[in-house]
């Protein structure tokens, strides 16, 4: 009988807690939107998303999933000892609200009558950003279905870093924010570049320890 319960190092459960932080507020936020939306309540920083609800409803949803989801994907302990459910979630769950999440964030760039504030830059960037998460989770969809499972998780933890983005805005802006007051265009633009990028860089870091801890492992074995 293999029914021992699981014993998950404590780091792993701390990474899981980060993540799920990470994700809280933007979550939480798009709840809270979700819920002004339905009221119908229409104001001049909400009319975009009343007057065409569809894709941030679809935003908002696979948003939630893809990022509570995806906080326990990425804990070596549960993967390994529960393969079948790793690859249930990442198959039916974290891959296609990754999809719709990417999907509907363009979506809303390209057609939501943005405030004056997110200007032209902040367009390009969340149509790179977009792109790029949808690029990312095809890079992991394929190298799991050649059996290159190194390069699917790092193309997973790349995706997944990126779309998270949103998370990590919090953290470069609200300082801000409360320190100087509403930013102008550039002031936006370089809050919100900042959390992709941070993102991105972390996501770097991450690989590149994973493969010089597993060449260590490989030649003390
Ligand atoms: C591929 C990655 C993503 C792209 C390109 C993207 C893009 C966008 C765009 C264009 C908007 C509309 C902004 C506006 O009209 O003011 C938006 C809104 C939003 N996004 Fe994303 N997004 C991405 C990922 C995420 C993730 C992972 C979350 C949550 C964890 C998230 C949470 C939200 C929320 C809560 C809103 C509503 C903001 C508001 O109410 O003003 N997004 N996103």
């Amino acid at each position: 009988m293999s029914s021992s319960p699981i014993r998950v190092p404590a780091r792993e459960w701390a990474l899981a807690a980060g993540l799920v932080l990470l994700a809280l507020v933007p979550v939480l936020a798009g709840a809270a939107r979700l819920g002004a939306i339905a009221e119908g309540a229409s104001t001049p920083e909400t009319a975009r998303f009343v007057g065409d609800p569809l894709p941030i409803v679809l935003h908002i949803v696979s948003a939630l999933v893809f990022s509570l989801v995806g906080a326990f994907q990425f804990l070596p302990t549960l993967r390994r000892r529960h393969t079948r459910w790793h690859m249930f979630a990442g198959r039916y769950l974290l891959v296609p609200s990754g999809v719709v999440v990417a999907v509907s964030g363009l979506w809303m760039n390209a057609a939501y009558e943005m405030p004056p504030v997110d200007g032209v830059g902040l367009a390009i960037s969340r149509g790179i950003v977009g792109i790029l998460t949808l690029a990312f989770l095809a890079m992991g969809v394929v190298n799991v279905a050649r059996g290159r499972f190194r390069e699917h998780g790092a193309w997973m933890i790349r995706a997944y870093a990126l779309a998270m983005g949103a998370g990590t805005q919090v953290l470069t802006s609200m300082p801000f924010i409360i320190a100087f007051g509403p930013p102008d265009e550039l002031a936006r633009l370089l809050q919100m570049d900042a959390g992709w990028i941070l993102n991105a860089l972390v996501a770097e870091i991450i690989i590149r320890r994973r493969v010089r801890a597993r060449r260590t492992a490989a030649a003390l074995a």
